[in-house]
């Protein structure tokens, strides 16, 4: 069992651990402080009896053993997960959910087997459009409209990202997934909000009409429209964004020196090109250096050598990421998402003295 290494607790159990952000210091994020984010107790899966089932509209569904997976050709990938309420804190007025600050983010080398190589196997058929991922995990969801009997978490990718990049993943940064992480296998749906990232996965469902589960309607959904009239669509890719990891809020920094501000930057569907700060509230903003260099759907480090004022007060700092396709980091929630998707540019506060 992994060791956890100084995650802070969001709620004991189930287990909702966040990665103090102001320690980040590497690119993999280590898989003792990788946020962990479960609706329900972890099930205690075990390898050596783990099955996964492909099933619904294919020709020949399939039934895999542990070992049978692994012994496919495997691929590696880098990909950042953010859970969809990172950052809910800053939400004024308070939103209900976990209090996450700006840790339930984490970028890791993921190892496993492309789930089209799955469905290619089992063969679709040809009006296939949607896909459930099934967790093992089970139970009665914390939010209304609560489901009569328990339920497993559940989420659905649609067809062309789960023939594009989906990765039925068993390894995290080289190790076997550790248990809170999806031990034996999970889904790694890469630029996908976490929620899409089923872990303890035990079933892959194909459909030939849209899923309508909890976890996509009523939960990880928000308000849409369509000719003026509001629709409910499940959360997807994740937005452009950049947090500051240090100085961490009210954070004492010392006058007239050089103090080196520290984060990284992620998501959005193009390239991350620039990301700026400012140090006076929005005033003025400059451009940071990067530590890293682009890679699809990974975050990017950035730092700035900051001077700090000679007089001593509370000074604002914020970041702004900009990317390939020219879309700036909003600098309002959109209430849309109502407790979700929190990417706007998040005030840090600190003390000059
Ligand atoms: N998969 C299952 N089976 N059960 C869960 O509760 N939580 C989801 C996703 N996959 C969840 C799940 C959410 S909301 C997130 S943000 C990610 O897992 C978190 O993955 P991690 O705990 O490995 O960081």
């Amino acid at each position: 069992m992994t060791t956890l290494s100084g995650l802070v607790i969001r709620q004991q159990e189930p287990r909702n651990l966040e990665f103090p952000f102001e320690r980040l210091d590497s690119y993999l994020t280590p898989v003792e402080s990788f946020y962990i984010r479960s609706h329900f107790h972890a099930p205690g899966l075990q390898s050596d009896s783990y099955r996964l089932s492909v099933g619904g509209a294919v020709k020949n569904p399939l039934v895999l053993t542990y070992d049978e997976l692994k012994s496919l050709p495997a691929k590696t990938v880098v990909a950042t997960l953010e859970c969809a309420g990172n950052s809910r804190v800053f939400l004024v007025p308070q939103k209900p959910g976990a209090q996450w600050e700006l840790g339930a983010v984490g970028t890791a080398e993921w190892t496993g087997v492309p789930l089209a190589m799955l469905l290619d196997r089992a063969g679709l058929t040809d009006k296939a459009c949607d896909v459930v991922l099934e967790g093992a995990d089970r139970g009665q969801p914390a939010e209304p409209p609560k489901p009569p009997d328990p339920i497993s978490y559940s989420r659905s990718v649609p067809l062309d990202k789960a023939l594009e990049d989906v990765l039925i993943a068993y390894g995290m940064n080289g190790v076997d997934l550790p248990h809170d992480h999806g031990f034996p296998v999970r889904a790694i749906v890469p630029g996908h909000y976490g929620m899409a990232s089923v872990k303890w996965l035990t079933q892959v469902l194909v459909l030939e009409e849209q899923f309508q589960g909890y976890w996509q309607t009523s939960d990880y959904a928000y308000w849409d429209e369509v000719d003026g009239i509001p629709v409910r669509r499940p959360l997807s890719e994740i937005k452009l964004k950049s947090e500051i990891a240090r100085p961490a809020t009210l954070e004492v920094v010392p006058k007239g020196q050089l103090y080196r501000v520290y984060g990284a930057a992620w998501g959005g569907t193009a390239d991350i090109v620039s990301v700026e700060l400012t140090t006076d509230g929005g005033l003025t903003w400059a451009a940071t250096d990067f530590l890293d260099p682009i890679r699809p759907h990974a975050w990017r480090r950035w730092s700035y050598d900051w001077k700090t004022p000679d007089q001593p007060g509370r000074y604002t700092l914020m970041s702004r990421a900009k990317n390939a396709a020219g879309a700036s980091q909003p600098d309002k929630f959109d209430e849309r998402y109502f407790s979700y998707v929190v990417h706007h540019t998040l005030p840090i506060e600190v003390i000059v003295q």
